[in-house]
């Protein structure tokens, strides 16, 4: 078997021509070669585990409709005992095409037009997407932020929506972009206070394997333990094993009447059938990925650690939000007195693309920029020199 290690995960790979959005799209758009630091995913190969599994399966060569088989639901639920401690039913268990349905569809069952849904910028640009676009009432409670861009959340603004009348609150645990690695006290005060009012809860937890930080993940779902709760959680092999465009996420909700409701709403408009390479690959993936996973995990904080180091050289004025979780590091450029977009023309001429800090939050994002550091160690040292040369030009 394969050692995942340093050496590993150095090696990327060329991953131009194959219809990638993070680097043909880019370079299409750009209409030069760009170094691609903003997507969420990553510049490694997956586990050779998961290969092994869609080359078995794609021998057979018949791919009609196929059931949802439970093996791949069990192996998640397997993964997530073993990983996090957190035990559950295979009724609690539903599955979708990927994570965004499953935001639009607890909007959808959760809320009726004109609602307020509570989202904490600044967050994934689509949070407010799955809200705007389903004409529900966007209610923003921005976290809070300090000197050394740590941020943690507002709790009084978040019970002024509920007073409010907020039906629903989408939380990105752990949170893109800030990197917050939310603590169970945190946790705890937020869904005694949503309970407290009556309020659903979707956690967005996609990035749940991502916590580089010396303690564990914590679900909301071992928060919200009653099966009446109306609290789901949304995740995914996508993001943590490099799956995205195998499509298959999970929704996972104690609560069978409100689960029974989702997924009529998911079958209403029309998703129904998974994919079956995606079945084959998370199922390897959650049964077989540990190893992969954590010789990701060490080599992502080595890139954290080489990308502080290098922005404190090279850019003294950026400040670095502390990486708790995920891989995507944000950065307060705003010091450097640029417009946003004068950031994005600077560095894109220089050839390297970051997320727009705007795409999380149109005020508080304004002037930061987000770095995905899933790739080999040069790349990120590459990215932070012509970040550098893009400031000082
Ligand atoms: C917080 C968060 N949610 C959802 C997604 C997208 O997930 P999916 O591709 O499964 O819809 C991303 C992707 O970057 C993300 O960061």
């Amino acid at each position: 078997m394969r050692t995942y290690d340093k050496a590993f995960f150095d090696q990327g790979i060329d991953r131009r021509n194959t219809a990638c959005e993070k680097w043909d799209g880019m370079a299409e758009r750009a209409g030069h070669d760009v170094l691609p630091m903003w997507v969420a995913d990553m510049d490694f190969p997956c586990a050779e585990e998961i290969m092994e599994a869609i080359q078995k399966r794609a021998q057979h060569p018949v791919f009609g409709y196929t059931s949802y088989d439970r093996e791949c639901a069990q192996a998640l639920l397997g993964f997530i005992e073993r990983r996090y401690g957190l035990c559950l039913p295979l009724e609690s268990h539903a599955m979708m095409p990927c994570v965004i349905t499953g935001l639009k569809t607890a909007v959808l069952t959760l809320t009726q037009p004109g609602d307020g849904v509570i989202v904490q910028p600044p967050v994934y640009g689509p949070f407010y997407g799955s809200v705007r676009e389903n004409g529900r009432k966007l209610m923003e409670c921005p976290l809070n932020r300090d000197e050394n861009g740590y941020y943690t959340m507002d709790l009084e603004r978040v019970e002024d929506a509920l007073k409010a009348g907020a039906k629903l609150m989408m939380l990105c645990n752990p949170h893109n972009p800030v990197g917050r690695a939310w603590t169970q006290d945190e946790l705890t005060a937020l869904w005694s206070l949503l309970k407290q009012y009556d309020c659903a809860l979707v956690s967005d937890e996609i990035h749940m394997d991502f916590v580089l930080a010396d303690r564990p993940f914590v679900p909301m779902l071992s928060i919200a333990q009653d099966e009446s709760d109306k609290v789901i959680a949304l995740t995914s092999a996508s993001k943590t094993f490099n799956l995205a465009g195998l499509q298959q996420a999970a929704m996972l909700c104690r609560n069978q009447k409100l689960l029974d409701a989702l997924t009529k709403q998911m079958n209403a408009a029309g998703v129904t059938q998974g994919n079956i390479f995606a079945m084959v690959a998370c199922e390897a993936a959650h049964l077989y990925g540990d190893q992969w996973l954590d010789g990701l995990k060490d080599y992502l904080r080595q890139a954290y650690d080489l990308l502080a180091k290098e922005l404190k050289q090279r850019l003294p004025k950026a400040v670095l939000t502390p990486l708790e979780a995920t891989y995507l590091a944000w950065i307060d450029m705003r010091a450097y007195g640029f417009s946003m977009e004068e950031l994005m023309e600077r560095t894109l001429a220089q050839g390297v693309a970051f997320s727009e800090g705007t795409f999380f939050g149109l005020d508080c994002g304004a002037g930061f920029l987000r770095i995905n550091i899933a790739c080999p160690h040069s790349h990120t040292l590459e990215a932070v020199k012509r970040l550098e040369a893009a400031i000082k030009a």
